[in-house]
């Protein structure tokens, strides 16, 4: 499709020309110091990292947006013993971490009678810093910025929300689900979890035996906020066999809704991205995705991050995707 008619679509202008000005955190963004209460593991390959956070830091993290993220110090993380490193970190485990890490909030809690807040990181490990990260244990500290970057947005009228992850796409979308729920309670939310294989779906409360093609409550992640999800496994081992996209698709196709009710809301790999953006072009309803870039600063500084965007006008210039991201409307970005 040419991209400016994109934009012309009926109806859609509006709430993409208030999605363009939605604002931007003004408080500081640290560093902070945060204390690790927990970190869990799961299967070697996940973590779920509880972080407190007290003072300003509580203040700043507990208004956060969902699809804010914050950048993660952790040069100063023990490196696994050897027999705990992957195979196919081996070589780049003991490699300086010296630039900070971008990772989503995959949710805020405060805790009761005290001045401070609980934050919950997801992780997968893929390289040295997600690696001394594995690491970190109750009472270490771990210095952070943020938060970083705009959220998602929800225009006014919305009755629908559709989120769809895609493997680690999940972290933003969890805080998303908890955020609509409070905040948003009119709003009805459905989760579509997508990963390669089941040993992929990165929830660590998942009862597969509840799993079905139907929307259900088996990922704890979103029913804990009564969001029901549907997961899909590309090689079909778990829910829906197929794409997470695919599997929206046909729910789109099995349940008639009316487009300008419905947002869509995903993150994950960018050809997950590109194809939920198509998706949604095709049912005509609006779409927002949350881009993962390689980042270096974090705050706008490096140019490190530039996505490719196109205007209304048709033309095409360089956003940042951690100041003006990582949430994008999926109608602006240029996909390549
Ligand atoms: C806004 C944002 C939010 C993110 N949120 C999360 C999150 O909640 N949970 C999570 O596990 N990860 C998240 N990521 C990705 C995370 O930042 C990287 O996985 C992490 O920095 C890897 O660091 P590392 O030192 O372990 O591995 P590195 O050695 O830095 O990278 C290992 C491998 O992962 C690839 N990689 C690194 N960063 C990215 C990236 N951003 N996108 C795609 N591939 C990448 C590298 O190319 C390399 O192949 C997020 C990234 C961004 C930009
Ligand atoms: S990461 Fe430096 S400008 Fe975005």
């Amino acid at each position: 499709m040419n991209v400016p008619e994109v934009f012309l679509r009926k109806g859609l202008t509006k709430t993409f020309e208030k999605f363009m000005h939605r604002p931007q955190t003004t408080q500081q963004k640290g560093p902070y110091n945060a204390t690790v209460e927990s970190n869990i593991l799961r299967s070697g390959k996940f973590g779920r990292l509880t972080l407190r956070l007290e003072g300003t830091a509580a203040q700043v993290f507990r208004v956060a947006k969902p699809g804010q993220f914050a950048q993660f110090d952790v040069s100063n993380l023990r490196i696994p013993p050897a027999e705990l490193i992957p195979d196919e970190l081996v070589n780049s485990a003991k490699r300086n971490v010296i630039l900070r890490r971008p990772l989503s909030l995959a949710g805020i809690s405060d805790i009761a009678d005290a001045e401070a807040v609980l934050l919950d990181i997801l992780y997968c490990i893929v390289g040295p810093g997600s690696l001394r990260l594995s690491t970190a244990e109750k009472g270490d500290r771990i210095s952070l910025i943020g938060p970083l970057g705009r959220g998602f947005f929800v225009p006014a009228g919305k009755k629908l929300a559709l989120l769809v992850a895609g493997g680690m796409g999940a972290p933003p979308l969890q805080h998303l689900a908890g955020y609509l729920r409070e905040k948003h309670k009119n709003i009805e939310v459905l989760a579509f979890a997508g990963a390669k294989t089941i040993t992929d779906l990165p929830y660590f409360d998942i009862d597969i035996s509840k799993v079905s093609d139907k929307p259900d409550f088996s990922i704890r992640e979103f029913s804990r906020y009564a969001v029901k999800s549907l997961p899909a496994t590309d090689d079909g081992s778990a829910g829906f066999k197929g794409f997470v996209t695919e599997c929206m698709r046909k729910w789109l196709d099995a349940n008639k809704i009316k487009p300008s009710d419905a947002i869509i809301y995903a993150c994950g790999p960018e050809l997950m991205l590109k194809a939920a953006a198509d998706l949604a072009t095709d049912y005509g309803i609006d779409c927002q995705v949350s881009l993962e870039q390689n980042m270096a600063c974090g705050t706008g500084l490096c140019q490190s991050c530039a996505v490719k965007c196109c205007c209304p006008n048709g033309e095409k210039i360089y956003k940042l995707c951690c100041k003006d991201g990582p949430v994008f409307d999926s109608r602006e970005v240029v996909w390549e």
